[in-house]
Parts: structure tokens; sequence; C-alpha cells
């Protein structure tokens, strides 16, 4: 089969790096791509805005099967788009991403479905939220209710912190996305994201995983796209997934069915596990980044059956298979990241580095003259395999300390709540 895969990240190297162990991929090309994609596939130049330049492109391919990874062209009806050409397409339409692209929307569907999620509000007009938070208090959150990179949440200790943000927002610091906000109650708990493949109809349950989001050790502040993820999720039993899949993955589905968008593609839903049970932070229309490099070097099984089947409504008995290894990403960025930060720097120490068990995923690498050249934020994603998490962060960070990027940093404490959770185990 020949597969077309959109997106540039760190997700898109480990979906690219784990399609290339299917023994039915004949051709993979990545738009637009980075360095790290150019080693597992072809990197192709196209403007993902442009709808029907992306399908003549399939046209004169022959692609089978087109991968859309980030949310922003599924938010777009890239999906929609290439469908209504012809194609077949791993990812929901713009319809059914709503999920992502419209906090509101997501909370609409958790009332109608009886969903456990924060309660909320939403305003529209500034004086309105800022007498809403002064009436309510602190800690709350505000959060820009349209797509904002993952930068339109504030979690606010303080009343003023949260008048703050929301001046922010309706001042246009999210542009269109923060022309409404959302104020939430704030939980507490230990997070958690599940991921499922649904194909319209069934669905199937993925491995769990957990983010780091804040960009500095102990969690702490601001938040990120993410700086290292691993999986299993150790707060997640068998039993409280269970429940998971019954209060909030089916009636999610469910409800996107009835509403006449059934949703087609892989929703990843961001969870607080609070003491009264789990409750939906979020709802995501793809694979987590990096949760999804985690998830590829676990997944024992053939990814690319896997998403044929979603995306030919084939989902019904398919049942995805695991190691039992633990995994673990440590994610480099460029130093400033996520305020603002220099492109061009070279990253050495690379080529020693990487086998089945240990990969170096590339985030935001170009490569130029033989040479890896930093070209975004977050710029790689070290992901190693291990007996434990302790294992699995202890092989990662030995080849983070191989790597030779004095302009980059990281976290040195991934995984550090399910390293505790093991060592406290009798
Ligand atoms: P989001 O972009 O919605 O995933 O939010 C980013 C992060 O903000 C989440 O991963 C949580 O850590 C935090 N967050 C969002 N909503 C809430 C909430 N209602 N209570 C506590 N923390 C939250
Ligand atoms: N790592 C969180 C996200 O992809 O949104």
């Amino acid at each position: 089969m020949k597969v077309l895969l959109i997106g540039s990240g760190g997700r898109e190297h480990a979906l690219g790096w784990k399609l290339t162990q299917s023994p039915k991929l004949t051709k993979l090309f990545v738009a637009p791509g980075n360095g790290g994609t150019a080693q597992v596939g072809e990197n192709v130049a196209l403007d993902v805005t442009d709808h029907e330049m992306v399908a003549t492109f399939c046209a004169e391919q022959g692609i089978d099967l087109v991968i859309v990874g980030p949310e922003a062209p599924l938010v777009n009806g890239l999906a929609d788009d290439l469908r209504a050409a012809g194609l077949v397409v791993f990812g929901p339409s713009a319809r059914a991403a709503q999920l992502e692209g419209s906090k509101a929307f997501t909370k609409a569907l958790c009332d109608r479905m009886n969903i456990p999620t924060a309660a909320y509000q939403r305003f529209a007009n500034e004086d309105d939220a800022l007498a809403h938070v002064r009436a309510k208090g602190a800690p709350i959150v505000v959060k820009a209710d349209g797509l904002a990179a993952g930068k339109g949440v504030t979690v606010a200790e303080t009343v003023a912190e949260a008048e703050h943000a929301i001046r922010e927002c309706f001042a246009g610091a999210f542009g269109a996305a923060g022309a409404e906000v959302v104020i939430e109650e704030c939980l507490v708990g230990e997070e958690a994201s599940i991921f499922a493949i649904c194909d319209g109809k069934s669905f199937v349950t993925l491995a769990s995983a957990q983010d780091h989001k804040r960009v500095g050790d102990g969690d702490t502040g601001p938040n990120t796209g993410g700086m290292g993820a691993y999986s299993p999720a150790p707060a997640v039993s068998d039993a409280l997934l269970g429940q998971i899949e019954r209060e909030i993955i089916a009636p999610t589905f469910i409800g996107m069915a009835e509403a006449g968008m059934p949703f087609q593609g892989v929703l990843f839903a961001g969870l607080m596990l609070t003491k009264t049970g789990p409750k939906l932070i979020e709802h995501n229309v793809r694979f987590g980044d990096p949760e999804c490099q985690v998830l590829m070097m676990r997944l024992r099984s053939d990814l690319l059956e896997l998403l044929v089947a979603a995306a030919s409504g084939d989902l019904a008995g398919v049942k995805p298979e695991w190691r039992d290894e633990a995994a673990l990403t440590v994610v480099m960025a460029a130093r400033g990241y996520p305020g603002s930060y220099d492109t061009g720097s070279v990253i050495g120490g690379l080529e020693a580095l990487g086998d089945e068990t240990l990969q170096v995923f590339h985030a935001g690498t170009k490569a130029e003259g033989g040479k890896v050249l930093a070209s975004g934020g977050r710029v790689l994603s070290i992901t190693a395999l291990g007996a434990t998490v302790a294992e699995a962060q202890a092989r990662a960070y030995r080849a983070v300390d191989a790597i030779d990027w004095p302009e980059g940093f990281c976290r040195r404490d991934i995984g550090w709540r399910a390293v505790g959770r093991e060592l406290a185990k009798p």
C-alpha cells in the first residue's frame, strides 16, 4: 500500500517509523515531514491547507491511505475533501473534529451524554467573565474556546491571575480562538490520557499514557505541547479503564453518531483522575505528541492494518497487541521554548543511537548538507523501552546524554510519579 502521512512532528516520525514495519507498506510519503521522517519515508513539500493540491498528489501517486496527524488540517476539513475525492482517509471529518476545535462543543456533548467533566460556563463578554471569576474565587481554569496550540489554558491559582488570562484572551492573545472563553472548575488529581480508535461504529481502546505538560522539573513553569510521556500510566488499572470506557469513551462515540457526525480516527481523551472518579479535561482528535511516540514503541500489531481497518469501517473484532515493557520519552527542546528560541543549531551524536527498543524521533529538525539542524521548539523525542518505567527512564536519559546539542534542554524527571510508584511497591 502507498501511504501519505500528513504532519511534521515527533508524532509523525513515530507513526512513520511504525508504518515501515508493516509488510503491506510499499511507499510512504510524509507532507511536509521533518529531518526524521526523511529517514523512514519521502518528504513531499505539499501545502496541506491546499486540499486540492493534496488530492491531486494522491491521485497522481495512487495513494491507498491518507493519515492525518495534526488537528489543524482536520478542523479545516482536509479529511472531508479528500474523502469527497474518493480517497481512504484516517482522521475525522471537520464536524467530528469540533471535539477538539471547540471546547464549548465538547462541553455540550458532555451535558447531553452525562459524561463527567469539570463544571463550566462560557462567556463572549469580558466583563461577565471577570465578574464570574470574582464570584467563584480561585483556583479556577480559564480557556480560550478555540484551537490555541495547547497554550490557551491558564490554571489560575489566584483571582488576579484568572483576570489577567481573561483580559489577554479578549485582547486577542489567541486570535479568533479567544473570542469566547470557557471558565472551569479546577479539578484535582492525577492526569492520564486514553486513546481510542473508532471506525464510526466500533471502537478499540489503546494503551494508556501520561504526559508532562509543564516545561520545568517538578511539573513547574508554563504549559508546553508536552515535555515527555510514558506508557502505560500506572494510575490506570484495568477496572478504571473499564469505567473510563463506559463513562467517557463510549458515550462520546455514541453521542457523535447520534448527532449525525460519527467519529472516525483516533480520540485522545485527557482525563483527571479525581477522588470522585475519572473526569474529562478535554478531547483531542489525533494522537498526542509525545504520547504517540511511547504508544508506537509499545505497539506490537501492524499499525497500517489497524488504521486501514478504522478508515474502512472494519474495526469490529480488531484487537491491537502491546509489548509488556514500559516506554518513556524525553523531549529535547530549544532553549527558550515555550517562549521564543533560536533555530539552526547543529545536533550531533545521533548516529550511534537507535534500535527496536530505543529511538530518537525528530520533531523540529531538518536535514541539511549531511547535518541535522534544529528547526523548531520541541526538537527531539528520545524514546526507550524498559522492563519498568524506571529502566525505560534510565535508558532514555543515557541516550539524551550521548546527544551533542548545547542549544537544547530537557526535563530531568520525566516519569517521576510512575517511578515513585514502582519504588513504593513491596
Ligand atoms: P488542555 O489544553 O485543555 O489539555 O489543558 C492543558 C492542561 O491544563 C491540562 O493538561 C491540565 O493540566 C490543565 N487543566 C485543564 N483543565 C483543567 C481543569 N478543569 N482543572 C485542572 N487542570 C486543568
Ligand atoms: N501532548 C499533548 C498533546 O499532544 O496535545
